[in-house]
């Protein structure tokens, strides 16, 4: 009987789905790639593990109050088409998902997100009693399905997730599709537009929420140092939308929110040109030699413009994966982001692609 501590409890935050994220390598004597968890194959950039270390020796006295040396930076990446008070950043871009929640969500409101996607959207929304509108991205091909979210919006909508290019799936949003459905959006809905995964997408009409921004719309576009400047352990993403969006959602940014190693990493991470371009560089050659090689081997893909593919593995997916691990491989099932049966794979350096490819020539050949 729900009479003592748990009466206060929000029903809403009954366990359904929780959102643990990728494993880590297991201790093992033996050399193990890890490409599970969309990292960066290059490491961290040298710039940002710089800037750290300097940090370090400042860690007993509080960080930056505000942001805005990071803003500026920022700013500045993005050749001074945005001000520094159009940027928010925190935590990660997990918890930019967060604090847009926060500031958006009251208990009964709608968001609408299109699965097989990162799993945060959901379970983040439900910590704010949100109803989740699941419109499914189009199979074979994962195209959105932009009709179908234009008639799910009701007056209780407040946020639509869109991903370009997606997790788990690999697969974009032309130009001409977001453009379509941003004329069409009723202007109190805001458009997350995450593309955390940005760099590397090639697709002549791959966009990203910049010019729409710039143009007023509201939309903002999420992004985090984990993916091209290789910093997932150190936590740290940003925002940038309209300087009204923005504004508004400063009112629930904390002082000292950011650690100063993290402020160091990434003004570093963002002067490191060199680095985003090897990282590029690494990331597309490996794509092309992956798809290759699923092709030739006869395993199903889809087409990625992200540092990933998800594909139709020759064995439950389960057992794939446990095969994979025996060779050194780590990779990851995402039935829990929707995508029953597919497995993803993050490339890696020429030397893990090169790993997998035989370990799949293995797996096949038995
Ligand atoms: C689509 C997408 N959005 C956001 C994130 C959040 O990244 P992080 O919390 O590491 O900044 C990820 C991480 O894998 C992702 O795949």
């Amino acid at each position: 009987m729900k009479n003592g501590i748990e009466s206060i409890f929000k029903p809403h935050l009954e366990p359904k789905e929780v959102y643990k994220g990728g494993k880590n390598i297991p201790a093992s004597t033996k050399k193990i790639y890890k490409l599970s968890s969309n990292e960066n194959p290059l490491g961290a950039s040298p710039k940002a593990l710089e800037g750290m270390k300097k940090a370090i020796d400042l860690i007993d006295i509080y960080p930056d109050q505000t942001d805005i040396r990071l803003r500026e930076a920022l700013a500045n990446d993005f050749d001074n088409q945005l001000g520094a008070d159009q940027f928010i950043t925190g935590n990660s871009g997990s918890e930019i998902i967060d604090m847009i929640l926060r500031a958006f969500i009251n208990d009964g409101d709608e968001v609408i997100f299109s699965n097989p996607c990162f799993l945060p959207y959901s379970v983040f929304s439900r910590w704010y009693g949100a109803k989740q509108v699941d419109v499914r991205l189009l199979e074979p091909d994962y195209a959105l399905d932009a009709e179908e979210i234009l008639s799910a919006i009701t007056a209780k909508t407040k946020i639509v997730f869109l991903t370009s290019p997606n997790n788990p799936t690999g697969t974009y949003i032309p130009k001409a599709v977001l453009e379509d459905f941003l004329e069409r959006i009723p202007k109190n809905i805001l458009v997350v537009f995450d593309e955390v995964y940005r760099h590397f997408a090639d697709a002549e009409d791959y966009v990203t929420a910049l010019p729409y921004v710039k143009q007023g719309y509201n939309i903002l576009g999420l992004n985090s140092f984990s993916k091209t400047y290789g910093l997932a352990g150190q936590r740290i993403g940003y925002c940038y939308t309209t300087a009204k969006i923005a504004n508004y959602l400063r009112l629930i940014h904390k002082p000292f929110l950011l650690p100063l190693t993290s402020i160091e990493a990434a003004i570093g991470a963002l002067n490191d040109k060199l680095f985003v371009e090897k990282t590029v560089k690494t990331v597309r050659e490996g794509r092309q030699y992956l798809s290759d090689s699923f092709a030739a081997l006869g395993i199903k893909y889809w087409p990625s413009q992200a540092n990933f593919f998800i594909i139709d593995p020759p064995l439950p997916e389960m057992e794939f994966t446990d095969k994979l691990m025996q060779e050194g491989i780590m990779v990851r099932p995402v039935s829990q982001f929707g995508a029953p049966g597919k497995v993803r794979i993050t490339i890696g350096d020429q030397e893990a692609n090169e790993a997998l490819v035989n370990a799949l020539k293995k797996i096949k050949a038995h």
